[in-house]
């Protein structure tokens, strides 16, 4: 009877930690701030709640060339900043080129999106 206890505890263990290990696998930082290296204008605020739970985005979809897009790399990672790289745009043309094109299909779509410069790149 111990025995049967102990082990019932242990898969309860156990579960717990595997549902945790995989729900921190699948939690994107909320709210990021980016900034490229030498950035002349203000960061650009992009929220993942805004675009993964109230948009219902895949993250595929801008994590487009990650093996597993549930860690995905940074951009700068394949978009370096000066040369285009393997057919890979600079990263302002990567970035700028992802957010406006989906926002302005948005936008035709009836949703308010930002789309000028200083709506994305607003002053802190
Ligand atoms: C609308 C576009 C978009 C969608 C959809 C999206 N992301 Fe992201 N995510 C980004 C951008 C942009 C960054 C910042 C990348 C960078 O720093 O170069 C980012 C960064 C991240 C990071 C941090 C990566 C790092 O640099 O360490 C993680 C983790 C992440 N996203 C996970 C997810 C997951 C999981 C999903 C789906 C549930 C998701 N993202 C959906 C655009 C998106
Ligand atoms: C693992 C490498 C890798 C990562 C990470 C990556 N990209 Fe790319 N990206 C590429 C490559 C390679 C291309 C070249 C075109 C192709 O093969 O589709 C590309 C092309 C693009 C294009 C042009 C697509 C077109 O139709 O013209 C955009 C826009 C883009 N990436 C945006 C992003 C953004 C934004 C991020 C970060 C959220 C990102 N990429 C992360 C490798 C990557
Ligand atoms: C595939 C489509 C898609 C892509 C790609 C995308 N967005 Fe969006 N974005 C949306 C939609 C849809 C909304 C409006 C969501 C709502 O209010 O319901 C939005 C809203 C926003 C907002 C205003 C709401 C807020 O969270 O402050 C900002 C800022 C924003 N996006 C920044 C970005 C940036 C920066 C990128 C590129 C890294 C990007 N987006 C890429 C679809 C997209
Ligand atoms: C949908 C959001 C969005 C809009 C609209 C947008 N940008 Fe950006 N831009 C970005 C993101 C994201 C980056 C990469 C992160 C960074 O450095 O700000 C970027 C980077 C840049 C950079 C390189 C970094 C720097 O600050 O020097 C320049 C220059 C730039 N954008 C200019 C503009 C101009 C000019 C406009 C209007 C014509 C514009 N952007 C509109 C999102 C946007």
């Amino acid at each position: 009877m111990g025995k049967m206890l102990l082990f019932l505890i242990c898969c309860l263990l156990f579960s717990v930690c595997l549902f945790q290990y995989v729900m921190a696998d699948k939690k994107p930082p909320e709210q990021i701030s980016l900034t490229l290296e030498g950035a002349k204008l203000p960061p650009v605020n992009f929220s993942h709640i805004t675009h993964v739970e109230k948009a219902k985005l895949e993250c595929v979809l801008c994590h487009h060339k990650d093996k597993n897009p549930q860690e995905p790399e940074a951009c700068v990672k394949c978009h370096p900043l000066k040369e285009p790289q393997n057919n890979a745009p600079v990263a302002k043309d990567a970035f700028h080129k992802q957010c406006i094109t989906c926002h302005n299909e948005s936008a035709s779509k009836g949703v308010a999106t930002p789309a000028k410069c200083n709506e994305c790149h607003k002053k802190q």
